[in-house]
């Protein structure tokens, strides 16, 4: 079974953004610049968006840490994003999610100037991607599909299956890769008999969120799996199947599968750098 190495191709896509952005801040005499915007104090949410700050100081995107408390109202977040939609210095924007449950997500996306939604969350970008190729791709299916393709996984033809139907996800990855040419079934929670779904899957996208609720009994023989989970066991880092405890029979069946951590995590953030970068180019060359 090949292992993915999405941490790999994380550093090589690092590396040529680093080059190509010390050009471009020498050609057009400013850096790329990114505002994360955190609402509340969750653990998991600050450690991400402490790792994308890192990531974006690495190779040359300044990068601006909106820290608000749990108690933040709606009103001064829209407030927020307002200044943010309105800073010519201010490229890219991205909100942390979940944010608490007195502010309403949609309507925070919504408000983000679509042209700087990093994490192609807003309406239009959703819109773009349905039906056309200039839309701003969520960085986690933009990831996922920049490793099988690095990979030289086919994808034309090939029935994927995607596990979880979430905006942030299985959505936006469903959509791009009907757009590769595959044919794809998505499944969820309330989906009937999910292991004859999975069966099928020659791509198996697994986003649920909760480990061992795929075992190998599930796989098609020589399936390319994905794992989008990140799960902590017993102080452990493991996938949604990566490190399951059906691991033996899954290596024995999968043909290849992303690692957890090492796989799909490194290949968010790349793809954030990558959309950043994106995003200051049409501002820049007009
Ligand atoms: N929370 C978990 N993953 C993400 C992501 O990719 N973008 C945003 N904005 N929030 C997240």
């Amino acid at each position: 079974m090949k292992i993915l190495n999405g941490a790999a191709l994380a550093k090589k896509i690092k590396s040529v953004l680093a080059i190509e952005i010390e050009y471009l801040v020498k050609k057009h005499e400013r850096a790329p610049k990114l505002c994360i915007v955190l609402v509340g104090d969750d653990p998991a949410s600050a450690s991400y968006v402490k790792s994308k700050k890192k990531s974006c100081n690495e190779i040359g995107i300044l990068c601006d840490l909106n820290i608000m408390p749990f108690s933040t109202s709606q009103d001064q977040l829209l407030a927020l994003i307002e200044t943010l939609n309105n800073d010519p210095e201010v490229d890219a924007i991205l909100v942390q999610l979940p944010l608490p449950k007195h502010i309403d997500q949609s309507v925070i996306l919504q408000a983000i100037d679509y042209k700087k939604d990093v994490d192609g969350l807003h309406p239009m970008n959703v819109g773009l991607l349905n039906i056309s190729n200039d839309a701003i791709i969520p960085c986690t299916p933009k990831g996922i599909l920049s490793l099988l393709k690095a990979e030289d996984v086919s994808i034309t033809g090939k029935h994927c299956v995607v596990i979880g139907r979430s905006n942030l996800v299985g959505k936006p990855m469903a959509q791009l890769m009907l757009r590769e040419n595959a044919s794809v079934t998505v499944c969820h929670s309330k989906t009937r008999d999910l292991a004859y779904l999975t069966r099928q899957g020659e791509i198996l996208i697994i986003a649920i969120g909760h480990p061992n609720l795929v075992n190998a009994d599930m796989l098609k023989e020589g399936a390319v799996v994905v794992d989008v989970g990140i799960n902590s066991v017993d102080g452990k880092l493991v996938g949604d199947i990566y490190n399951s405890i059906d691991v033996t029979n899954i290596e024995k069946k999968a043909a290849a599968i992303t690692p957890v951590p090492g796989g799909v995590g490194p290949m968010t953030i790349a793809s954030l750098l990558e959309n950043v970068v994106e995003i200051y180019k049409k501002r820049v060359i007009k």
